[in-house]
């Protein structure tokens, strides 16, 4: 049975994926409708949150919705009024006879709801096609319903002796320019960008999205910045506008620079603490706040910090043709782990080779 639904379950998926980066803090989601012959009538997925869901946008583009259809959902359909109705009303309402979903929503207002309320009204619910492919698919989302901490995805770029900056600083640049355009299709896909202010002060990078049509949303830039040592005159306090916005994290009592950043429109955000530098797990509660996806481009000292408290949940990491040197900067400060038999390894790892350089992603196993 499940196999007749594999099809259409990846088509979902493939729909669901168009809104990516669009959904926050929705999960994206794509459904596709089937006559009783098993032909697609309907296709639809969820373009933003407080738009409406897939299953509505299969139904709608379906039209008339004949005897015996099949809903394939890639997650179980809501069965709560939000910004929208429930969406097992409307599959009730359009007399569709059996549901075929990939996950169970794991947030707590909906978790079993939709599926259970379903079956009572008689319709058949088939759980668990292409379970795996979609928890990956909405893997920031799962990840956020269930701990309120962000997704935190880690991306670096590193010479082939593990160097991510020569000696001088200077990491301009390591990787190709087909690369560098994946890299900013990433960011298409995430909330906010997030960086050490040592990067902001030795690269001054924009933190945009260039070389791949923007996304209509706000694009996050967040920096991690103790003393507030961010130059005011840095691209990323400048460029404040409807598409980026900047969001700095300090335990700085100095509120005369902070009203400094505010004025240009960047938001300062105090931490409390009274280590050296900010305390990443605090850090990241805040951003789970805000955000269920973030992408961290460095530097070693905050991609360090990250890995000691085994917080990056992805890695994305570029691997460039390019010897920089043993006098380059390692790309994980601090992370010392004495012997073999400590070293972290990585599963479901997938290797691209994107310009003329390679790319690793891959899920930590800590
Ligand atoms: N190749 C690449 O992918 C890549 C990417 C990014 C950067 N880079 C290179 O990396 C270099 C910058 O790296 P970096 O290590 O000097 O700087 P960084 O990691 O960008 O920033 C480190 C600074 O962030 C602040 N910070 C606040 N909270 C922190 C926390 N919990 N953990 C760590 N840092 C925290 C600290 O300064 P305060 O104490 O003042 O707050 C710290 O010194 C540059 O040379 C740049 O070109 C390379």
């Amino acid at each position: 049975m499940h196999n007749d639904y594999t099809a259409a379950m990846k088509l979902a998926i493939r729909l669901a994926r168009r809104a990516e980066g669009m959904t926050s803090p929705n999960p994206m989601v794509g459904a596709v409708l089937l006559d009783a012959r098993g032909r697609v009538i309907g296709k639809g997925f969820h373009h933003r949150a407080g738009e409406p869901h897939a299953e509505v946008m299969a139904i709608r583009d379906a039209g008339r919705i004949p005897q015996g259809s099949t809903l394939v959902v890639t997650l179980e359909p809501c069965n709560h009024f939000g910004r929208t109705p429930p969406c097992t009303r409307a599959i009730l309402q359009a007399g569709i006879s059996r549901v075929v979903l990939a996950n169970r929503d794991p947030n707590p207002g909906v978790a079993g709801g939709g599926a259970a309320h379903l079956k009572r009204a008689g319709i058949e619910v088939v759980s668990g096609v292409c379970t795996q492919e979609a928890a990956r698919l909405n893997e920031a989302y799962f990840k956020h319903v269930r701990t309120s901490l962000p997704f935190v995805s880690l991306k670096l770029a590193l010479g082939m002796d593990g160097r991510i900056a020569a000696h001088d600083g200077s990491s301009k640049w390591i990787t190709s320019a087909g690369a560098r355009k994946q890299v900013h299709a990433l960011r298409n896909t995430v909330d906010a960008i997030v960086v050490g202010v040592g990067t902001v002060m030795n690269d001054d990078p924009a933190l945009t999205v260039r070389h791949v049509s923007m996304r209509d949303r706000v694009l996050y830039r967040v920096i991690f910045d103790t003393h507030l040592r961010t130059p005011i005159r840095a691209k990323v306090i400048a460029g404040q506008n409807a598409h980026y916005k900047t969001i700095i994290l300090t335990a700085s009592p100095d509120t005369a620079r902070a009203a400094a950043f505010e004025r240009k429109g960047v938001e300062v955000v105090r931490i409390k603490t009274t280590a050296q530098v900010l305390p990443v797990r605090d850090a990241l509660n805040f951003l789970g706040k805000r955000f269920m996806h973030i992408l961290v481009e460095g530097g070693a000292g905050l991609a360090g910090s990250l890995v000691r408290a085994r917080l990056v949940d992805k890695f994305h990491v570029f691997i460039a043709p390019v010897i920089i040197g043993s006098d380059g900067l390692y790309p994980f400060q601090g992370v010392v782990l004495k012997s073999m038999k400590n070293a972290i390894r990585f599963k479901e790892v997938h290797w691209d080779t994107p310009g003329a350089d390679c790319l690793m992603t891959g899920y930590p196993e800590w």
